[in-house]
């Protein structure tokens, strides 16, 4: 989720550029650049690391009269936060800065340097930069050329490009990632990929919709829709304050992130599920060389999306796998093997507990794999290979998004090793991704179903404890979802297996206790159901989630039907997500910045 902003004008662009970025700090960020074009000549500056070292890198530059120029804060998804891969991108006379996932960025690259070009960062966005000047040399205007790029980008983007010989003009295009295009009186133009860019600088914006394209200048900006045809600019004016701007109208990060999960599993997707095959192409190819075993190690919900995957890796690829909670395996003297690969999960890259294991295992001479959302965090740069989940910045401290994606990553893990041992058949591997696929559909949030929880949750702010029961992979989904609800209502809850309530739990079992009860149709519904209705025959409230009716429930939350239980597994998890937080904000917390808690736990 990189940040972009554009000006065109006479104002200082070096300020309004910079001051745009530092608007975008909440969306994170591990690296800045932006470049400023004036009669013809090109001044571009870029750093790595926080918007300061920037500013001193472009300190001694100072714009005055007109100008026009780009800027770019990146989240790193393909290739190291360094400032080769900063953007903007340069190509012989001309910049990009780019959001989104270019998914066919390697055959394109492949082409071009066939061609001759020498590409010199890691990213996808370079392409975009070297694709416009190949058509610029071969089609009539910069604005053809920019339109023959556009016709073979294929994923999300959202982007600005600049070219010397247009030097009062900014070209621009939206698919898939947001882009905002503003105006200030009749002579000053600005772009930006969220309101907070734009907020007391442009007057009134356009929202660009998926598709559209154009170019503007100072005082005009040309639209076009997806099929090519010019469109009236409908300006709406710019009435949003800077924090509701930052949670883009959202009352709390928190369920800004819940409802981007949608757009952020697509960035997670994109590039990897491949018709019966999973490619990462950052894991090393002899990664899984002479590994018998898989030992996973998180905290938390990290910890969470590791036990899904224990299912997983042990159902799909055949793999001894187990998994251990940080803080305890620090200190058992655990067993290791050298045939064992390593894997952590984390979110910040820098929790304390799982880095410490991280050590342990490489000291113990393991092959390592992080499953991050921090590129160059302190796992990352110390494991042998690492994923990005490509979740972007996570503000909230209850983890949302993050688990979306640490799920969604161990998921293709499991069909990755499945494929490459054979353990599954390439069409169960396919259809597994043709499910993969529907999760950004599977994670929008559906207004009816947000409003029923709101409803609901006045029912669930008091008795004396909350049990989140499940089985198989919705197990570890109670687990997290007890977890969210602890973190931000402060409401005692805990996670069961379902079929454990019997064993003593279900003593507890009152009108007072609400059991929240996953029943998935497509896994163990039967064994689950019949545990369910122990807890209702012992006068237990009942919540349940199931695509088919339970008349055993005191209250039931219909899913849709799908063709897979990990589908459910996600469409139940927005559910737990958006049920914690309503109750939380009835109980008045600060659902952001809980009580007592920290979003990353550097300290043990
Ligand atoms: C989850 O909602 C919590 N914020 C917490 O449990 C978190 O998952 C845990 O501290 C691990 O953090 P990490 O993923 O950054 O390692």
């Amino acid at each position: 989720m990189c940040g972009i902003v554009g000006y065109i004008g006479t104002k200082p662009v070096k300020e309004i550029l910079i001051d745009g970025l530092r608007e975008l700090e909440y969306r994170g960020y591990d690296s800045a650049g932006i470049v400023v074009l004036q009669n013809h000549q090109f001044s571009l500056f870029k750093a790595v690391g926080k918007l300061i070292n920037l500013e001193e890198k472009a300190s001694l530059f100072e714009s005055t009269g007109f100008s026009i120029g780009i800027g770019h804060t990146r989240w790193a998804t393909h290739g190291k936060p360094t400032e080769l891969n900063a953007h903007p991108h340069v190509g012989a006379v001309s910049y990009v800065v780019h959001n989104g996932i270019i998914e066919n960025y390697q055959e394109l690259k492949n082409s071009l340097t066939h061609e001759g070009v020498q590409f010199v960062s890691q990213t996808d966005t370079e392409v975009i930069v070297h694709l416009f000047e190949h058509h610029l040399s071969n089609v009539g205007t910069p604005f053809e050329a920019f339109k023959a790029t556009l016709a073979q980008l294929e994923g999300a983007y959202a982007l600005l490009l600049v070219t010397a010989s247009e030097d009062k003009t900014i070209f621009f295009a939206k698919n898939g990632s947001p882009m905002i295009v503003g105006r200030r009186g009749e002579d000053e133009t600005f772009f930006g990929s969220s309101d907070a860019a734009l907020i007391g600088k442009a007057q009134e914006v356009i929202y660009l919709e998926d598709g559209q394209y154009g170019y503007a200048t100072a005082e005009t900006i040309t639209l076009f829709d997806p099929h090519h045809h010019a469109l009236q600019s409908r300006f709406t004016p710019l009435s949003v304050t800077k924090l509701s701007a930052q949670k883009e109208g959202y009352r709390f990060f928190m369920e800004k992130e819940i409802y981007e999960q949608s757009t952020v599993l697509a960035d997670t997707l994109m590039g990897r599920l491949r018709e019966d095959e999973i490619y990462f192409e950052e894991l090393p190819s002899d990664l899984f060389e002479g590994i018998c075993e898989i030992k996973l190690c998180a905290c938390g919900t990290s910890y969470h999306a590791a036990m899904v995957a224990t299912y997983l890796l042990e159902r799909h690829a055949k793999i001894r796998t187990s998994v251990e909670i940080a803080s305890e395996f620090r200190y058992r003297e655990p067993l290791l093997t050298p045939d064992t690969l390593f894997v952590v999960i984390s979110q910040s890259g820098e929790t304390a507990d799982t880095l410490e294991t991280l050590k342990m295992a490489k000291k113990r001479g393991l092959k390592t794999l992080v499953i991050c959302n921090v590129d160059n965090s302190s796992m990352v740069r110390l494991a042998d290979a690492s994923i990005l989940t490509r979740a972007g910045i996570e503000k909230g401290v209850a983890s949302t998004k993050a688990f979306a994606t640490q799920v969604s990553v161990l998921w293709m893990l499991s069909l990755h090793l499945a494929g490459l041992r054979q353990t599954l058949e390439a069409s169960e591997i396919g259809r597994q991704i043709s499910v993969l696929r529907t999760l950004p559909s599977v994670v929008k949030v559906e207004n009816s179903t947000h409003e029923q929880l709101r409803r609901l949750s006045k029912r669930y702010l008091h008795g004396h404890g909350f049990f989140f029961i499940g089985r198989d992979v919705f197990f570890p989904l109670a687990l997290e979802g007890a977890l969210k609800l602890k973190e931000i209502s402060y409401l005692h809850a805990e996670g069961y297996p379902s079929g454990e309530m019997k064993h003593g739990p279900i003593a507890l079992a009152d009108p007072e206790l609400f059991t929240i009860a996953l029943l998935p149709e497509h896994k163990l519904y039967d064994k689950t159901k019949s545990n369910v209705e122990e807890l209702s025959a012992r006068d237990s409230t009942i919540c349940s989630l199931s695509p088919l009716d339970f008349d055993k429930a005191d209250d039931h939350i219909r899913t849709h039907s799908h063709s897979d239980y990990m589908a459910e597994f996600f469409e139940m998890m927005v559910i737990l997500q958006l049920f914690s937080m309503e109750i939380a904000i009835r109980l008045g917390n600060d659902v952001d910045m809980p009580r007592n808690l920290a979003k990353s736990v550097t300290v043990e």
